[in-house]
């Protein structure tokens, strides 16, 4: 038997007992006389004590050991003298009367501590070794918890858990596909799934009803903090429900997850808002709500006092930051350099700053202290306060608008990573029209039913009509981060093809792509619809950080490689041929 405990199981009442570990040094202490090995598994650390009295073996072995050495170590369980509060097992440590060494370690290339000395890039190249530090321990033990409770609370309400394939045909969610070559099939090609979107559609048509699959997606798109080439959906379908259900059942999740896993009560509804509503109150479709700093719309309050800007945008608007006169004018400046970067794309910033012995602002030689005063009327600005404007084309400056506030919400640390505040969007556009392609987009995906109300537009030979049709779509989001997105389906056959038309693609192009699911349509499918959560991002949060790659045990770098498998990687001559892929 390797051991008789873990590293993260005694404490003072095992006084006395006869116990073997067997773990990982994570620190050799040599005090003259004594040697201390931090003892390190899973589960905790155990500190060993060889001392003068010590076998002499135990003693030779001990002046071997270097860190990340795998060793056995047996011996009696004594109460410190000098006890360590700060870990659980620190009241205790073993006398060692055994000690092995089961492998021995070259020395790592970082310190595998909680803080360690090695760079993100190094770790990467390592990762089984970044993998024994603890904050990545929990990271990944708080994924399991998170999949576990997803389970317990889905087979609970009647969800059967059905795989489906990872070699099919693209299924179109915007991304590009990851394509797999056929040996079989000389020059076709698989595609792996950017989720199983058409399969669980399929399976709702099959009778299943209710499913839901912890399921590995497949993306080949731009790499963020939150986005990773391949990651995990909680993907869920239903049948015969409404928006309402769906909202009702993946809420009850959600409340779910917040007890089970942070011991967080939510007893209050969501908060619901509709796409438009967000846009105008904080220019995103998913606001972090856990702080107020909503844009105000004043186009109409500045227009007319000469001031070209104002007079010719489409739309002025603007948020008020509490507390914030006391920004200086090099910080005022900073922000108009930071506003005027590509990402944000605005001309420059306005400001009207309600300090205590006046109101001032960067727009004074065109509005008096009294217009000023009405401005800041709108925001409901107080004295402190600081309010910030842009103007230019409306979705544009919102979507800047909404990136300022976010940006000063963290500056000012309103973003806690503890207070949650969960939040459905609903009744998002349908399509979104690309001027490069002159083409319509699926906003969501093309199985997303239009609002009933909308059908007349939708089959409008005009594009303009087509452009406001509203789609019976829904985004689940969590302090500013898109956490899932679904929608009620299309059913029907007919209005599926209408919706391939719209997006441009001809009858034969629809057939040959997506024929199975309009031809599976034919045969009776049940209306439905259904989410998908972007597990690793759910759990990051939860985890209290931002981005996804530590809740992912071998995660991707910022270009898509795996650092420490050197992939993708190039393939032989003899591979290509075999695949028909070269001659
Ligand atoms: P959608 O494309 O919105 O919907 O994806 C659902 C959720 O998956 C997460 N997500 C990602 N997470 C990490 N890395 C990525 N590259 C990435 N892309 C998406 C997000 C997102 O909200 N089939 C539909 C769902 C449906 O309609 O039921 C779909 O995949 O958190």
């Amino acid at each position: 038997m390797y051991r008789t405990h873990t590293c993260g199981e005694l404490r003072l009442p095992h006084k006395g007992q006869e116990v073997t570990l067997a773990g990982w040094v994570q620190r050799v202490r040599n005090l003259g006389g004594m040697t201390f090995i931090d003892l390190r598994d899973r589960y905790g650390i155990t500190q060993l004590a060889v001392t003068e009295d010590s076998p002499e073996k135990v003693k030779e072995t001990a002046g071997t050991l270097g860190r990340e050495f795998v060793i056995q170590a047996a011996g009696t369980v004594i109460e410190r003298s000098n006890k360590n509060t700060r870990i659980p097992t620190g009241e205790i440590e073993i006398a060692v009367n055994g000690l092995t060494v089961l492998n021995a370690a070259d020395t790592p290339p970082f310190t595998v501590e909680d803080e360690s000395d090695g760079g993100e890039e190094l770790r990467a190249r390592y990762r089984y070794l970044d993998l024994r530090r603890s904050p990545l321990q929990s990271a990944l033990k708080l994924r399991h918890r998170m999949a576990q409770e997803v389970r317990a609370y889905l087979d609970f309400q009647r969800f059967l858990e059905i795989e489906t394939p990872f070699l099919i045909k693209s299924t179109p969610e915007g991304a590009r596909d990851f394509v797999v070559p056929s040996r079989m099939s000389p020059g076709e090609f698989y595609a792996l799934p950017q989720s199983p979107q058409t399969f669980k559609q399929l399976l709702m048509v099959a009778g299943y009803d209710r499913y839901f699959q912890i399921v590995r997606c497949f993306r080949d798109e731009d790499l963020r903090a939150d986005r990773q080439p391949e990651f995990t959906q909680i993907d869920c379908e239903m049948a015969f429900v409404e928006r309402e259900d769906i909202l009702q059942t993946f809420e009850g999740l959600a409340k779910h997850l917040f007890r089970s896993v942070l011991g967080v009560e939510l007893a209050q509804a969501f908060p619901r808002m509709s796409y438009a509503d967000a846009m105008r109150q904080y220019g995103c479709d998913k606001p972090d709500i856990r702080f107020d700093m909503r844009l105000h719309e004043i186009t109409g309050n500045v227009k007319g006092k000469n001031f070209a800007v104002f007079d010719t945008a489409e739309y002025t608007g603007g948020i008020c930051v509490t507390g914030a006169a006391g920004y200086t004018r090099k910080q005022l400046d900073e922000l108009t350099e930071w506003v005027k970067r590509p990402q944000i794309g605005a001309k420059g910033l306005a400001y009207i700053r309600l300090a205590a012995d006046g109101i001032k602002s960067s727009v004074d030689k065109f509005y008096t202290s009294g217009e000023l005063q009405q401005i800041a009327a709108a925001f409901n600005a107080r004295q402190d306060d600081l309010i910030l404007i842009l103007s230019g084309a409306k979705k544009k400056t919102q979507e800047a608008l909404g990136s300022l506030r976010m940006e000063m919400a963290n500056r000012l640390g309103l973003r806690k990573s503890n207070d949650f505040a969960p939040l459905w969007v609903y009744d998002f556009p349908l399509l979104e029209w690309d001027a490069e392609t002159q083409r319509f987009y699926a906003m969501h995906h093309p199985f997303t039913s239009p609002k009933p109300e909308d059908l007349p537009k939708f089959y409008s030979p005009d594009k303009a009509d087509i452009a406001q049709v509203n789609a019976n779509a829904y985004d689940f989001v969590l302090n500013g981060t898109e956490i899932g997105g679904g929608s009620i389906r299309i059913h029907d056959a007919k209005v599926q093809q209408r919706m391939f038309e719209v997006l441009g693609f001809s009858k034969e192009e629809a057939e040959y792509k997506f024929g199975f699911i309009i031809n599976a349509f034919r045969y009776g499918a049940p209306p439905h619809g259904g989410i998908a959560f972007g597990f690793d991002r759910w759990c990051a949060l939860f985890g209290g950080q931002e981005t996804i790659r530590d809740y992912i045990a071998f995660p991707k770098n910022n270009a898509g490689r795996d650092v420490m498998l050197d992939a993708p990687a190039k393939i032989d001559d003899v591979q290509l041929k075999e695949l028909g892929i070269k001659n």
